[in-house]
């Protein structure tokens, strides 16, 4: 019988191998007490939702350089908005991004809702997105699931059952797992966790904060997780 996989350790190795991300304060600085920019975290999580961060880093940094706040992007015009966006793909995220900035400027006096069911009422924001912005902007403690994120906890929890059926067992582990204390760096060091050493093909278990404790690595057989249903 291992031992239950244990959110301190992922802390401990995301302040040690987090990635720096423009939209991200980092655990250092964190740990003095600067917070997460809600507007950033939205911004970054809109355009992760089907772009690579190593492509969303430039249009981020573009689009702060020409909207540095909610209230200039809610005073652009979307035609300007969807210039900018030109060559990051699905363009209903701009109009929604923009959408929403107007949305929040109008109805919540330029600030974003500080939590996960509030947040979720703003176009655009889904069930990922709300729980990623509370979390990671506000340290809610909600759970933030991914692809990235199911793959960790299929594994960490052997998850026999198979996509999608395995998602509520999945999120109800994930909240098992998060952190009071910290749940937005607990969840940022799961996708960088994710982005790295729990890979798909060949994770690198012996680096893993959580080794010892999945049970997946325990039965040598971590590239069956997670289980797909067939299409
Ligand atoms: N992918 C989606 N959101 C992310 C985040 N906040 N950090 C890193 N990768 C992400």
């Amino acid at each position: 019988q291992l031992n239950k996989p244990n959110a301190e350790a992922l802390l401990a190795w995301y302040d040690r191998h987090h990635r720096t991300l423009p939209w991200r304060v980092i655990p250092k600085d964190r740990s003095v007490g600067v917070v997460n920019d809600p507007y950033h975290v939205w911004m970054s999580e809109i355009m992760l939702q089907q772009t690579t961060v190593g492509a969303v880093k430039s249009y981020f940094e573009k689009f702060l350089t020409m909207w540095p706040t909610l209230s200039d992007l809610a005073a652009a015009s979307e035609e300007d908005v969807l210039k900018a966006w030109a060559g990051l793909g699905y363009y209903s995220r701009a109009r929604n991004l923009k959408k929403c900035a107007d949305h929040v400027q109008l109805h919540h006096n330029g600030r974003f809702p500080d939590n996960a069911k509030a947040l979720k009422e703003l176009p655009g924001i889904g069930d990922y997105t709300s729980a990623a912005i509370a979390s990671i902007a506000f340290d809610e403690e909600v759970p933030v699931v991914d692809g990235n994120i199911e793959r960790i906890v299929s594994r960490l929890y052997h998850i026999e059952e198979a996509l999608p059926k395995a998602k509520k067992p999945i999120k109800e582990k994930v909240a098992e797992l998060t952190p009071s204390e910290r749940p937005g760096d607990f969840a940022q060091g799961m996708m960088d966790l994710g982005a790295s050493l729990c890979s798909p093909k060949k994770p690198a278990c012996s680096l893993c904060p959580f080794s010892g404790t999945c049970e997946a690595e325990g039965i040598g057989d971590q590239e069956r997780f997670p289980i797909k249903a067939p299409k």
